[in-house]
């Protein structure tokens, strides 16, 4: 009897770290969700991914990545094929190198942000696999990343972005003068600077100058060939958290108080001191206005399972509008997008058993669809 209860327990795996300035957010939400995963329900494998790309597994994963002892673990691989699709572990041996499976897993879930992991990259690993997995797809993903891609579904879908411009870096780095008048054509300063595939606000300057203008353009084509410049609004910041595969229901909206001119790296992550206030205060009309926005780009981009939706409201005007979507958003015990569910009714595990629902329901409709095309006669 114990044995048929070991035997039908869910194998999750838990994919974390990764090769992105977001590697330290992705071991805090690991930690918080390895923490929920009640073990009647779930056996976990935990694959810690380095800075490198390395897929690591052994004991206590999490621990050894956070404090450096990575040299403890053993390499692992995820093969493309369906009909081998366990995980395996590298063994180095005399005569070379071997595979020796670790487990099958029945579900994937990738708590990398950005970089590889939000991306739709390792996504696509999944679907060669053949693998459940949580969260979107590969368009999902890639849309949600690329700002710019994003900001133009956004448009064709009638939801309000912001004026922007897209530079590329090789055209920068030949006509700087023509890339500043192209972005100060989009009107009065400030203007922010973004590289167009990141996340954390890495590489992201508000510019109140041409000078600034000039160093932002510079410091966005570190991170990326590609350079967004925006319109900058005087805004409040705005959250909500979408959940579900073909009907999404969305949360409360949540509102961020960055502490600092506006929501960078340090006031995400290093001063501690950016607040949420949940719910956001707003007018009835005004929820229900973010409600629906955020559904219709999770829906437009072919979003599953997860998203938080992020906005920008002038001030003056209250005029709402869609700045990004999320699709593995920060998820400690403390963060927006769990912390919005948690005020929707929620509670946290309850929130990681229904996305390990999701990722298995959107594995039997894909399991439905057809991949030979036979015609009689
Ligand atoms: N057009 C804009 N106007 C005003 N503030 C902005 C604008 N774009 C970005 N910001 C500020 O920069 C932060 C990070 O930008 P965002 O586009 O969300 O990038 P990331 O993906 O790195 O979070 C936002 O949370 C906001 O504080
Ligand atoms: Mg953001």
């Amino acid at each position: 009897m114990k044995q048929d209860m070991v035997e039908q327990k869910l194998r999750i795996g838990l994919i974390f770290g990764g090769r992105s300035a977001e590697h330290e957010v992705s071991l805090m939400s690991a930690t918080s969700v390895l923490a929920a995963l009640d073990p009647e329900k779930y056996e976990v494998t935990c694959i810690g991914v380095t800075h490198d790309g390395a897929w690591l597994v052994g004991e206590d994963v999490l621990e050894a990545m956070k404090t450096g002892r990575a040299q403890s673990l053993h390499p692992a691989v995820l093969l493309h094929d369906p009909a081998q699709s366990e995980l395996f572990c590298i063994r180095k041996q005399d005569t070379g190198r071997q595979l020796e499976m670790v487990t099958r897993l029945d579900v994937l879930f990738p708590l990398i942000h950005g970089t590889n992991g939000e991306d739709g990259t390792i996504q696509g690993l999944f679907e060669l696999a053949d693998r459940a997995y949580v969260g979107s797809g590969v368009v999902g993903s890639a849309v949600g990343m690329d700002k710019v891609v994003f900001k133009d579904v956004m448009r064709a879908n009638g939801i309000p972005v912001v004026r922007s411009t897209l530079i590329l870096r090789q055209d920068f780095e030949h006509r700087p003068e023509a890339a500043i008048e192209a972005a100060e054509a989009l009107g009065p300063y400030p203007l922010f600077t973004k590289p167009v595939n990141l996340g954390s606000s890495v590489g992201i300057s508000k510019c109140v100058s041409r000078s600034d203008l000039m160093e932002g353009l510079i410091e966005a084509a570190r991170y990326d060939r590609r350079i967004l410049v925006e319109q900058g609004i005087d805004a409040r910041e705005i959250e909500v958290s979408v959940l579900g595969n073909e009907h999404p229901i969305a949360s409360v909206p949540g509102e961020v108080l960055p502490s600092r001119e506006f929501y960078s790296y340090e006031s995400k992550y290093t001063d501690g001191t950016s607040e949420l206030l949940i719910p956001a205060p707003l007018e009835e009309e005004e929820v229900r206005q973010f409600q629906d926005f955020a559904v219709r780009a999770y829906e437009a981009c072919d979003c599953a399972g997860l998203a938080r939706v992020d906005f920008l409201m002038e001030k003056r005007s209250r005029r709402i509008i869609l700045n990004e979507l999320n699709t593995i958003p920060g998820f400690t015990n403390i963060s927006m997008y769990p912390k919005l569910w948690m005020a929707s009714g929620f509670t946290y595990p309850g929130l990681v058993d229904r996305l390990i629902e999701l990722a298995l329901e959107r594995k039997a409709q894909r399991d439905r669809t057809e991949h030979r095309f036979w015609r009689d006669g």
